[in-house]
């Protein structure tokens, strides 16, 4: 065979082999795929209200409570949308609805949560998904903001984000209004994600020349918040330090770092906190680190116990008492276009999130305050 026939019988080899997986990509993971979503046991519904699963039973039985309806072995299903109705009817029946429509009362401050770390592959998407998933299912108004060009949390989220999609790039480049280019999720009634698409990639370069460059985003909020009323919000980061992460952080109000338990764990943390301390001192802004979460951590082995240690010895504070595990069932979550709360909500990944989210939720900005303190 001659050279160029190799040649030419390669490239058609590959160019096959490019369109099979770009075929296979758009079919099982299309940017615009609405997502089913899924349905909760009594258990589950009863933990997100914050009622005792007998309390729930009894609510249904009384009949004070929209019913749902029942799987093939006729227990109750409950959708993210059965959750919120059930919320309201609650909150008429009850002299204090807040203790159903959750929501930050009077003075408590904005959480602007940013999920930051220079290293890809950190969980800093898996986070901010979960997270703002599980704010949402318990009754919290959510805003979700994707810094990411690659969109991730935008997937996660079950939101379009095909090229072209208005979203993140809009609300920066042309100052358009964040109402305007927000998306429903479907994962949860009162979850919002602003969708990222590939255009985001190049605001790096086109956000350079513009005035004020790394203030758009707070700008934006600012004008989300003077029209709509938000819990928490959050900012999935891209894995590197330029004018998308900075925006995060000027905007954020606490910044949170997962840090995955391997070998080089705490290698770029130091030049991540070399970062806030000068945006902190340059742009005039009182952002914290507020919370360090261990993440991917694997029980068998000695290094994971050794970086989890050292991890606490440097933010003693800040590191959250609960670890996410290294597992399966959180890796195979978006394959089933899904998150872990979706895809399998007893599994040790969805119990780990949501005790973070917990433990998050009950530390509140108040540790926040106190880091300001320091
Ligand atoms: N606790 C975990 N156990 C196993 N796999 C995980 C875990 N957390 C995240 N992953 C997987 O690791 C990969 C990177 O996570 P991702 O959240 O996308 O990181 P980042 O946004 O920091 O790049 C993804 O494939 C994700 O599904
Ligand atoms: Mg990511």
């Amino acid at each position: 065979m001659t050279e160029e026939r190799v040649f030419a019988e390669l490239q058609s080899d590959a160019s096959t082999l490019h369109e099979s997986i770009r075929m296979h990509l758009e079919r099982n993971f299309a940017p615009d795929a609405r997502k089913y979503l899924r349905s909760f046991s009594s258990t589950e519904a009863a933990e997100f209200l914050g009622l005792a699963p007998g309390h729930l039973r009894k609510l249904h039985a009384e009949d004070k409570i929209p019913d749902v309806p029942l799987d093939e072995r006729g227990r109750k299903l409950y959708s993210a949308d059965d959750l919120a109705q059930i919320r309201l009817a609650l909150a008429r029946t009850t002299r204090d609805p807040s203790l159903y429509l959750r929501g930050r009362v009077g003075s408590e401050p904005l959480q602007i949560i940013s999920c930051v770390s220079f290293k890809g592959g950190s969980a800093k998407t898996t986070t901010a998904a979960y997270l703002s998933q599980w704010y949402a299912l318990h009754g919290y108004r959510v805003l979700v903001i994707d810094m990411d060009p690659q969109g991730n949390a935008s997937t996660a989220l079950g939101v379009a984000h095909s090229a072209g999609t208005p979203g993140t790039w809009e609300v920066l480049l042309d100052g358009t209004p964040i109402a305007e280019v927000v998306q429903d999720s479907p994962e949860a009634e009162g979850l919002h994600c602003v969708p990222a698409t590939v255009d985001l990639a190049a605001a790096e370069l086109s956000l350079v020349n513009l005035v004020g460059r790394e203030q758009r985003l707070k700008r934006a909020i600012r004008g989300y918040l003077a029209e709509n009323e938000v819990d928490y919000i959050l900012f999935d980061c891209p894995p590197s330090l330029g004018l998308l992460t900075l925006n995060a952080l000027v905007a954020a109000s606490e910044i949170l770092i997962p840090i995955q338990c391997e070998y080089y764990a705490l290698e770029g943390v130091s030049q991540l906190m070399r970062t806030i301390q000068l945006v902190t001192d340059e742009l005039n802004t009182d952002v914290r680190l507020s919370t360090v979460l261990l993440t991917m951590f694997d029980a068998r082995t000695k290094l994971s116990a050794q970086v989890g240690e050292e991890v606490r010895n440097h933010f003693p504070q800040q590191t959250l008492l609960t670890l996410i595990p290294r597992s399966v069932r959180l890796s195979e979550a978006p394959s089933y276009g899904t998150t872990i709360f979706g895809y399998d909500a007893a599994s040790v990944g969805a119990k780990a999130y949501a005790k973070a989210a917990a433990e998050i939720a009950r530390r509140g900005a108040v540790g926040v305050d106190e880091s300001r303190g320091e």
